[in-house]
């Protein structure tokens, strides 16, 4: 059998749809992948992609984080964490992990747990939509609580983000309307963080206007309202949208291996495993794009200094070197072996990972209760197109009604 040329566009529908089997067939025919149409490489083997995210000197994150940054070496002056490289970044990560300690996380677990029973009891169980009526909304809730951004301002920053976010078909560059949102959406928190200076509250941004940071340069040590400005950002984006799509989701996939949604159901102890499964299998962040800092040599390809380079974090993940059987979603796996990379690796490996996992397990936890029978409607689910975040924006889903 011939097989077709090998083509990895991460702006076509065939990878917004799922792109595993192009995944497999990059890790066998071109572990370095190199685009023409783009011009950037990929790297989609676990055992490649794993170090690569460790190895910041060689990919870093500092020209930005996808294609369209990342080509055109045009990073605003402003930068946020995820865009900085050492020492910047330790600086800043030393600063911002000091208000997502674990304990300062359990604490959320009350509120948490609040804003997903006020969601989930809006929800009409003869037929509703996964993502639309639940799993977009709580995550920005959650995610604004702690921000201390007002209610009435939530729903208007999720639709900013969202816009954002999307990619049309063979789009890599953010719309006209995208790129409005990022500027109404730091001009918000720009007035928010001024507004706190002025009249501190019991919340993050008012503990990020009181930090102190240490710097390289002779820069005053408190952050500026711009750094924080663009730090709340980071979190709506990474926070809010990850989460919709690996809960929103999460239906689709117990739909597809009903005994795993069972066995959940008879041993709830196995939560936290089932979240880290669908983290593995389904992974919200696909990839994440570096620069590459030096010529690499790997499996007889050079990747040139002053590319971008995608880590496929999402193929690594379906890696059979490194996960046994990995299409196929089991949540009591032996997780002994290779570490899934759904919240990346080493110095930038996801800051809200704890956070992220406490919401998942409190959501999955009622989702049992609510719906432990259920259907979905495949041929109506539909998928997003985004710039690196994957997963579906349309779920419908029909809780079974209990024999009487
Ligand atoms: C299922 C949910 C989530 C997934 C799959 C996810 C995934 C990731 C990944 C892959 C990275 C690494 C990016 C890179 O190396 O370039 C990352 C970084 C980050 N994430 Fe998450 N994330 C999730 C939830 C959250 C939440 C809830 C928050 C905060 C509220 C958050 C905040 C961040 C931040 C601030 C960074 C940057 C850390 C740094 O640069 O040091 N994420 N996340």
């Amino acid at each position: 059998m011939t097989q077709t040329k090998l083509v990895f566009d991460p702006f076509s529908r065939e990878f917004f749809d799922g792109p595993y089997d192009i995944y497999a067939r990059m890790r066998d025919e071109a572990p370095v992948y190199y685009s023409e149409e783009y011009d950037f490489y990929a790297l989609s083997r676990y055992a490649d992609v794993a170090p690569a995210y460790r190895n910041f000197a060689t990919y870093s994150s500092a020209r930005g984080l996808d294609l369209d940054t990342v080509r055109k070496g045009e990073i605003s002056s402003y930068k946020t964490i995820i865009v900085l490289d050492p020492p910047e970044h330790r600086h800043m990560r030393r600063l911002v992990s000091k208000v997502f300690t674990p304990r300062a996380i359990n604490d959320l677990r009350d509120m948490v747990d609040a804003q997903i029973v006020r969601f989930l009891e809006q929800v009409d169980p003869s037929g509703f939509d996964m993502v639309h009526d639940f799993s977009a909304h709580f995550p920005m809730e959650i995610i604004s609580e702690m921000l201390g951004v007002p209610p009435e301002n939530r729903t208007q920053l999720r639709l900013w983000t969202d816009a954002s976010l999307h990619r049309e078909v063979g789009q890599i560059e953010m719309t006209q309307a995208g790129l409005d949102a990022v500027v109404d959406v730091m001009r918000f928190y720009y007035g928010l963080v001024k507004e706190r200076r002025a009249h501190p509250q019991d919340d993050m941004i008012t503990k990020l206007t009181q930090a102190e940071i240490e710097r390289d340069d002779d820069q005053p040590p408190k952050l500026t309202t711009m750094e924080i400005a663009m730090f709340a950002s980071l979190l709506g984006g990474a926070g809010a949208e990850t989460v919709a799509k690996l809960i929103g989701g999460a239906p689709v996939t117990f739909a597809r291996f009903p005994d795993q949604w069972a066995r959940l159901r008879e041993d709830r102890s196995l939560i936290p495993d089932a979240v880290e499964e669908l983290l593995r299998f389904e992974s919200p962040n696909q990839y994440n794009v570096r620069y590459s800092m030096r010529d690499v040599e790997l499996h007889g390809v050079t990747i040139p200094a002053g590319k971008p380079v995608f880590l496929l974090l999402g193929s690594a993940n379906r890696d059979p070197a490194a996960f046994d059987e990995p299409d196929v979603f089991d949540i009591e796996r032996d997780r002994s072996g290779a570490q899934s990379l759904a919240f990346g690796s080493g110095i930038h490996s996801c800051l809200g990972a704890a956070l992220a996992r406490m919401e998942s397990a409190v959501a999955l936890g009622h989702m049992l209760e609510f719906m432990p029978e259920f259907d979905v409607d495949f041929d109506n689910c539909t998928r997003v197109s985004m710039q690196n975040v994957a997963g579906y924006d349309h779920v419908p889903v029909r809780v079974r009604p209990r024999p009487q």
